[in-house]
């Protein structure tokens, strides 16, 4: 864990690009600015190891030395995101092979080999000697291990581990041929060796198609695996050497080719990069923030990156509007951050990010906008101090998000390319916290014995107990909503052949007999006669045709073949529900189901709900977020006091939150 006495402010620091003037003068503007933590050595191996037997401490001794001496607290990252140019050279198996099948050469990051023998070698045996050489400092608060993590390589090193992976998991060949369905296309394998890396040059041809869903699964899981092996790798040794010191790495939020629900079980505490586009719904971000704090088991994050105005890597470039930057900044406070940190601290002179925002600009002084809003901030939250860190938000509702589920139903063949699994689970996600109310996102794994509602849409894969595990959760009281396309294979996807949705289809009470996928200008009507639902709403994508046994039908389709027959329906179970999603229904109607389910399982909202006004608990404070580009009335339902202006509110008070304004609410 890491333990804070205030939020930590500051960010990414490459002093290593600079001459030893302007590190006199960063720390002038770094002392103005309030930055009190820096993150060090991010991409230094080239210059810590220049070449095989050399090892050279004596800039980043310099560097330690002057952040330590402005009382600045270090993040440590272990340099190993970028290998050096002579180890590439030396040792080629480093440098990755691409999903087309092509030998990568020197350049760009994150373009080592997971499974290149020279790469984790190296990586550890230069994070033993940052250990040995820096592991005591006081102000050491965190090891940052590599940097993101990263994309996936299809060389013969990965393609050799793979199948070492496969024979743990599956055992004999016959269990994999099995499991594989690998009689299909006559792939039966007769040995190991017959395996490959699933690339464009064999199962996969364009991104999304592959011959063989199952491998490409698998070897998406291995490829994430590959890489949490290294981080494992790094850590261990840290660990070693440095017990006390809490191991990280930043993580991207939905990112596709991690894990990042297995990666959280190895992290001592969770780091992210958040990076919105400026039409980024703030839910969207919200619901990044809550899948990076559940990934973590709810425990408090690192916000450890994030811009203080412009990045470069985007089509168009925006620069946050005044005040943006702070809301963003509270934003992520307010759910579960521990800190608020940038990248970076001086904005760089050549290559791909000197356009790309920073605490010190090119101009080199502190008389510009963002380096102001980042003073400011940086004084409010020293006087905030420890009024929330290390505490929990705490949510009766959750929504599931499996990163199993989302490679399976993106890799599928058929029924539709619409489905986009992390946009399926914003739709509920978006719904709660538009209403304020507080959602955990979940995985597979996370206990469902605190939360009182769970939304799982796109439960393609039953994994083994799961489904046992939702009808427990339903039995004792629970509300389930899950939809079309659930419940239709096992883990290795295999798909069930005692009727859709498989193992759910008890639970549920119904039989979908068949899917009907249409274009998105082709769409039908859910038409609910009585009860919170009733009217005539939207649908699209996907089209259930559904038999009710046992479940009660409350919407029914208004056009096509299937008029008439049931869209929606919500199935009893023991103490519980369970509601079953057939098409996709419009955001209208989620947003009255999702009060209804609310209503259902007495879930309240932390305050209530307002067009733009975003709020959330943490501990036993509730955060105000204007995300309006107006100033907006709000009323404040309970006695409470401000803590960034020091104010009182009675209970019912009227305010007028400026744009992108901020409160800090304490109750009493
Ligand atoms: C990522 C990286 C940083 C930097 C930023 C730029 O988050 O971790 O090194 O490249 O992007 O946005
Ligand atoms: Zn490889």
């Amino acid at each position: 864990m890491l333990t804070v006495n205030k939020v930590l402010y500051g960010g990414d620091y490459n002093p290593e690009q600079w001459s030893k003037e302007t590190w006199k003068e960063d720390r002038r503007l770094l002392a103005l600015a309030g930055i009190d933590t820096v993150t060090i050595n991010v991409f230094s191996w080239a210059l810590l190891q220049p070449s095989e037997d050399e090892y050279n401490f004596s800039i980043l001794d310099e560097i330690v030395d002057t952040v330590s001496k402005a009382g600045m607290k270090i993040c440590l990252a272990t340099a190993t995101a970028t290998h050096p140019a002579w180890m590439a050279r030396k040792y080629p198996d480093i440098l990755r092979v691409t999903i087309e099948g092509a030998k990568r050469k020197f350049g760009a990051r994150q373009n080592s080999c997971p499974n290149s023998p020279t790469y984790r070698l190296y990586s550890v045996r230069l994070a033993k000697k940052l250990a040995e050489r820096y592991g005591k400092l006081e102000n050491l608060i965190a090891w940052h291990v590599s940097n993101e993590y990263e994309g996936s390589c299809y060389c013969d090193n990965c393609e050799k581990a793979f199948r070492k992976w496969l024979e743990q998991k599956y055992k004999t060949i016959d269990a994999l041929n099995r499991a594989w369905n690998s009689s299909f296309w006559g792939h039966t394998y007769y040995s190991w060796d017959d395996i490959s890396a699933p690339n464009y040059l064999c199962e996969e041809w364009h991104p999304g198609r592959t011959a063989c869903q199952i491998q490409s699964i698998d070897y998406r899981r291995f490829n994430s695996d590959s890489l949490l092996e290294c981080f494992r790798g790094e850590a261990q040794v840290l660990k070693e050497i440095t017990a006390n010191v809490p191991v990280t790495t930043n993580m991207m939020g939905s990112y596709w080719f991690l894990d990042y629900f297995k990666w959280g079980k190895y992290v001592d505490f969770i780091s992210w990069d958040n990076y919105p586009s400026p039409g980024t719904p703030y839910t969207r971000t919200a619901m990044n923030h809550a899948l990076m704090r559940g990934c973590g088991d709810g425990k408090p994050f690192m916000l450890m990156e994030q811009t203080p105005s412009v990045t470069n890597w985007q089509p168009y470039n925006a620069l946050k509007r005044p005040g943006i930057m702070r809301l963003w900044s509270y934003q992520a406070l307010a759910h579960g951050s521990d800190t608020v940190m940038f990248f970076q601290m001086r904005r760089s002179r050549g290559c791909c990010e000197k356009f790309h925002g920073a605490v010190i600009d090119h101009c080199g002084h502190e008389n510009t906008r963002v380096f102001r809003e980042i003073a400011a901030l940086g004084e409010e939250l020293k006087k905030l101090e420890d009024a929330f860190t290390g505490s929990r938000l705490k949510s009766d509702a959750a929504v599931l998000f499996d990163w199993d589920n989302w490679w399976a139903s993106a890799l599928s063949a058929g029924p539709t390319i619409d489905m986009n699994y992390p946009e399926e689970v914003f739709r509920f996600y978006d719904a709660l916290a538009r209403k304020n109310i507080s959602a955990d996102i979940i995985g597979i794994g996370t206990s469902l014995d605190t939360y009182k509602l769970l939304f799982a849409p796109i439960l393609y894969m039953i994994k083994p107990g799961y489904a046992q595990k939702l009808s427990a959760f339903v039995q004792n009281g629970g509300i389930l909503v899950t939809t079309y396309f659930s419940g239709m294979a096992d883990e290795n996807d295999l798909v069930t052949i005692s009727g859709y949705p498989g193992e759910l289809r008890s639970l549920c009470g119904l039989w979908v007999e068949e899917t009907d996928a249409l274009p998105p200008e082709q769409t039908n009507k859910l038409i609910c006669k009585e009860g919170a639902l009733a009217g005539t709403w939207k649908s699209d994508m996907l089209y259930d045709i559904i038999h009710p046994e046992g479940a009660q039908t409350i919407a029914c389709y208004g056009e096509d073949f299937y008029a008439g027959t049931p869209a929606v329906c919500r199935n009893y179970y023991g103490k519980g529900q369970v509601w079953y999603l057939g098409s996709r229904p419009d955001t209208q109607f989620l947003d009255r189901l999702v009060s209804l389910v609310c209503d259902d399982c007495n879930i309240e909202p932390v305050f209530p709900a307002q067009e733009g006004i975003e709020a959330t608990r943490r501990g036993d404070i509730v955060f105000v977020l204007n995300h309006n580009k107006e100033e907006t009335e709000i009323v404040i339902p309970f006695a409470c006091c401000d803590l960034l202006r020091d104010t009182q509110f009675a209970a019912g008070q009227k305010y007028l939150l400026s744009a992108a304004g901020v409160l800090v609410l304490r109750k009493g």
